[in-house]
C-alpha cells in the first residue's frame, strides 16, 4: 500500500487570480479587494443571495463583512471623523464579535434581500475610498500595519469561505451551474511513498513571517518521537478502494461520534460524490467533473479521514509532525498545495498563548474547542495566503471545505 499520488495546482480560472503578497500596503489593499469581486463577477444576483445551509453564507454577505471588518478596526478607531456608511451594517454583518455588539443570527444570513447587492457594492466602494486615503496619510506604523494585514488575512479566508460556499450551493442546482468553469483539477503525478522523520525536541510555530495570525504562536519546543509522514497526499482511486471494501459500512474502523454522524446523514462517500450508474462524478470549482482516482480525495470530514487512515493501517499526522516534516524534508507535497490535511490535533492554544483583550481579540482564541487542526493549503486557497505553521481548524463532522489526507505511521 502507498500513500497516493502527486499532485500540484494546476487551475487557470478565477479562483486562482494571484495577488501579490509583497506589494505596499495600498497596492495590497486594492488587489485582495479586486480578487474578491473577480470572484463574484460571474454570479447572478440570485447566487449572491441564498444560503445553502446554516455553515455557509451567502456570497453578498461575504462582500460586506469583509467589508465591516475594515470599516470597524481601522477606520472607526484610527480615521478622526469617520461615519460609517450604514448605521445598521453593524447589526447585519458582524460575523461573531461579542465586544462590538447584537447581530442577525448567522443561520438566517440567507433572509438578507436587503440591502440589496447594489448598496453592499456602495458600501466596498465608500470604505475602499477611506481605506486608501487611510493607508496613504501616512498614520499606518507597525501595529496599524499588521492590523490592516489581518484585513487582508481576513479576506482572503473569506474568499476561500466564498468559492466553498457557493460550490455547496451550486451542488444543489438541477442545472449544474459551475462557479469557475476554467478551473482545472490538480495534476496527477507519481505514486508516493512514505519518508522517515527523526525525533527529539523541534520547534514549531511562526518564525519571522510578514504576518501570522495570532494562534500560529507563541514558537515552542515539542517533543516528538520518530514517525513516517507520506509524501503524497490520499487520492480518489485510494478512497474508492476503502468504499469498495466496506470503509464507510464497518463500525469497527470509525470513532463513535463519526460512526453516529455517519449513520445519522447516511455518508458512503465523500461530499459531493455522486454515482450515475456507472462512474462517480463530483462537483468541483469548475461545475460537476468525473472522480479522478488519482487527484488527491477532497470533501472528506476528519471523521472519515480517521477512519481511512485506520484501514490504511496509519494515522493522521499530528500538526506539530506536519509542521516539523514540512520543515526539514524537501520531498514533501509543499504547503499552499491541492488540499488541506486534517491532523491528529485538536485546535488548542499553544503554550503562552494569549488572546488580545479587545475585540479582534475573539478573531481566533474563543474557537480553540471541539475543533481539528488541518495544515497546508487548498488550491482555491489565495495564492501566498497560507504558511508552514498556518493552523487551519474546523469541527470534525465540518467537509464542505477543500479536506484532505495525509497520512502518517510510526515506525516498524
Ligand atoms: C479559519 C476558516 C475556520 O471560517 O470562521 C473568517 C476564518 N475567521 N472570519 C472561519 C475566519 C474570521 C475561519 N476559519
Ligand atoms: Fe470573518
Amino acid at each position: 500500500w502507498a500513500p497516493g499520488a502527486a499532485s500540484r495546482r494546476a487551475s487557470t480560472g478565477v479562483t486562482t487570480v494571484r495577488c501579490q503578497p509583497g506589494l505596499p500596503l495600498r497596492e495590497r489593499y486594492d488587489a485582495v479587494r479586486a480578487r474578491t469581486e473577480a470572484l463574484v463577477a460571474a454570479l447572478g444576483p440570485e447566487d449572491m443571495v441564498v444560503q445553502s445551509m446554516p455553515d455557509a453564507s451567502p456570497a453578498k454577505w461575504h462582500l460586506a463583512h469583509t467589508t465591516w471588518f475594515f470599516e470597524t478596526f481601522l477606520l472607526g478607531p484610527n480615521v478622526p471623523g469617520y461615519e460609517v456608511f450604514d448605521a445598521e451594517f453593524g447589526y447585519f454583518f458582524n460575523s461573531y464579535y461579542e465586544a462590538i455588539g447584537p447581530r442577525h443570527p448567522r443561520p438566517l444570513r440567507g433572509l438578507l434581500t436587503r440591502p440589496p447587492i447594489d448598496r453592499v457594492i456602495a458600501y466596498r466602494h465608500h470604505v475602499d475610498t477611506h481605506m486608501r486615503a487611510f493607508l496613504a496619510g501616512g498614520a499606518v506604523g507597525p501595529e496599524l500595519e499588521a492590523l490592516v494585514r489581518l484585513g487582508f488575512a481576513h479576506e482572503e479566508q473569506h474568499q476561500e469561505l466564498l468559492v466553498m460556499d457557493v460550490q455547496h450551493l451550486f451542488a444543489q442546482s438541477p442545472l449544474k451551474p459551475a462557479f469557475d468553469p476554467a478551473w482545472s483539477a490538480p495534476a496527477p503525478g507519481p505514486t508516493g511513498r512514505f519518508r522517515p522523520v527523526g525525533g527529539g525536541p523541534v520547534r514549531i510555530g511562526a518564525v519571522d513571517e510578514p504576518f501570522a495570525f495570532d494562534n500560529e504562536g507563541p514558537r515552542h519546543t515539542v517533543w516528538l518521537e520518530p514517525f513516517e509522514i507520506a509524501d503524497r497526499l490520499v487520492t480518489n482511486g485510494q478512497w474508492l478502494a476503502f468504499m469498495a471494501l466496506g470503509g464507510y459500512r464497518r463500525a469497527d474502523l470509525w470513532l463513535s461520534d463519526g460512526w453516529a454522524q455517519r449513520q445519522e446523514e447516511g455518508w458512503e462517500s465523500p461530499l459531493y460524490w455522486q454515482h450515475d450508474g456507472e462512474a462517480w462524478s463530483h462537483m468541483t470549482p469548475g461545475g460537476w467533473r468525473p472522480v479522478d482516482p488519482d487527484a488527491p480525495v477532497t470533501h472528506v470530514s476528519y471523521y472519515e479521514a480517521e477512519a481511512f487512515a485506520r484501514w490504511a493501517g496509519a494515522r493522521l499526522p499530528t500538526e506539530a509532525e506536519w509542521e516539523h516534516a514540512m520543515r526539514t524534508r524537501d520531498d514533501l507535497e509543499q504547503v499552499d498545495d491541492v488540499v488541506w490535511q486534517w491532523t491528529a490535533s485538536s485546535y488548542s492554544p499553544y503554550p503562552g498563548f494569549r488572546a488580545a483583550d479587545d475585540a479582534v481579540g475573539e478573531y481566533n482564541g474563543k474557537f480553540m474547542i471541539g475543533q481539528m487542526v488541518l495544515r497546508g493549503g487548498a488550491s482555491v486557497t489565495p495564492a501566498g495566503h497560507a504558511r508552514i505553521s498556518y493552523r487551519n481548524f474546523y469541527r470534525p463532522g465540518q467537509r464542505w471545505m477543500f479536506s484532505g489526507v495525509r497520512l502518517a505511521r510510526d515506525p516498524a
